[in-house]
């Protein structure tokens, strides 16, 4: 049995891996670590939480006893590190929690790795560390110039991870992915935020004039990816994950619109008409794009997922999972933890 921890489970990526990867290797023993901040939410995971190669475990990937504590009571063969404070937006606004999970929890669980022998660390980056391209993609070997706080945050955490492996041959390999979508996303977000809202009839904030362009990948695809560089990535290599799929943030956004009056059988104006242009971001970002060559040729991985039928399966998700969204939002989740989980009932 392989004993894996994997931290941030409860967030959007992580909880989509957990349960592909409880469902892909049979072998994997998945031990989900999770602060539980906002955005983490044991909802996400409520179909395996009694899974018998499943533990959760609440906690800071920042609190160093209870990190070591924890690496030697397991014993893990790899770990997995989705946990960060994630949205550009709140970085913006306060960059002190980004420094303190991306960055300090980052070097906490490499130091614990270290210690304790770890034998694969993989940490999940993003294409945001490279900042903006106008034409072109980055490869792997492209710099880091990062814009905002938490693409800061995040480059800083590639470095140490790729110093651990230079300096103490810990087995490091870093997954930079593009722009994920799909289901139990956080409605901060751009497409569940801008979902939510029109079913809501509320305004759809489009920063700037919309013409900022993203690579937007399924999560699916994503996780597959991980999958792969967990099994069989280079020691010490950083892998690209990107689709190909690059849409202007207007296009996503009037997309959505056409889904939603399609799926709801209502004119699409109506939706349309909540489209708001705001304020720009600080900072915003023009344009992400990722070579993902070395992945695909060195580990065989494409994306599957087209982004149009992407774009629908994951409307129809949160239009049938209308209800996820409103206790997120209002953070009626929060309950389920303490109802399930602090009681004693797991
Ligand atoms: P998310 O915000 O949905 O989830 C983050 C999870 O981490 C939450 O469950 C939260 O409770 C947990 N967490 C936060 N601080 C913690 C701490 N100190 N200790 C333990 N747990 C903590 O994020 P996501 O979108 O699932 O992103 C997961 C990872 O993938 C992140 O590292 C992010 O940088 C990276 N990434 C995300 C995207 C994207 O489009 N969402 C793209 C590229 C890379
Ligand atoms: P976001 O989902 O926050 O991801 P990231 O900033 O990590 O790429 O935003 C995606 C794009 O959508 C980004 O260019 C900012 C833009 N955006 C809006 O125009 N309006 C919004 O309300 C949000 C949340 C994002």
């Amino acid at each position: 049995m392989k004993k894996v921890l994997v931290t941030g489970g409860a967030g959007f990526i992580g909880s989509n891996f957990i349960r592909y990867a409880l469902k892909t290797f049979p072998d994997w023993f998945i031990v989900n670590l999770d602060k539980l901040t906002y955005a983490g939410n044991l909802e996400n995971l409520q179909d395996v939480e009694e899974h018998p190669r499943y533990r959760f475990v609440r906690g800071d990937i920042a609190d160093r006893e209870m990190i070591r504590s924890l690496f030697q009571e397991e014993k893990f063969d790899v770990v997995i590190n989705f946990a960060a404070e994630t949205h550009v937006d709140r970085s913006i606004l306060d960059p002190s929690p980004f420094l303190n999970t991306n960055v300090i929890g980052t070097q906490v669980l490499l130091e614990a790795a270290r210690a304790y022998g770890v034998k694969r660390f993989v940490q999940i980056s993003t294409d945001e560390v490279y900042g903006s391209i106008p034409e072109g993609r980055f490869t792997e070997i492209s710099p880091v110039q990062p814009s905002s706080p938490y693409a800061a945050s995040k480059a800083a955490a590639d470095l140490l991870s790729l110093a651990y492996y230079k300096t103490y041959g810990l087995p490091v390999i870093i997954t930079r992915s593009s722009n994920n979508y799909g289901p139990y996303q956080f409605p901060e977000k751009l497409i569940p935020l801008m979902i939510r809202n029109a079913l809501q009839g509320k305004p759809l904030p489009v920063y700037g004039k919309g013409e900022n362009i993203r690579d937007w990948i399924c999560v699916e695809d994503n996780c597959r990816a991980i999958a792969l560089v967990v099994e069989r990535g280079r020691i010490g290599e950083i892998y690209n994950i990107g689709s190909g799929e690059e849409r202007r943030n207007i296009e996503m956004v009037r997309y959505l619109c056409r889904i939603l009056a399609n799926r709801l059988n209502r004119p699409v104006e109506e939706f349309e008409s909540l489209i708001t242009f705001v304020k720009d971001r600080p900072g915003h970002d023009y344009r992400y794009a990722l070579d993902s060559t070395k992945i695909q040729t060195e580990l065989g991985w494409k994306p599957l997922m087209p982004l149009e039928e992407g774009l629908r399966r994951t409307v129809d998700w949160y239009l049938e999972h209308q209800d996820w969204l409103e206790r997120v939002i209002s953070g009626e989740y929060r309950e389920y933890y303490s109802r399930v989980y602090e009681r004693g009932w797991r």
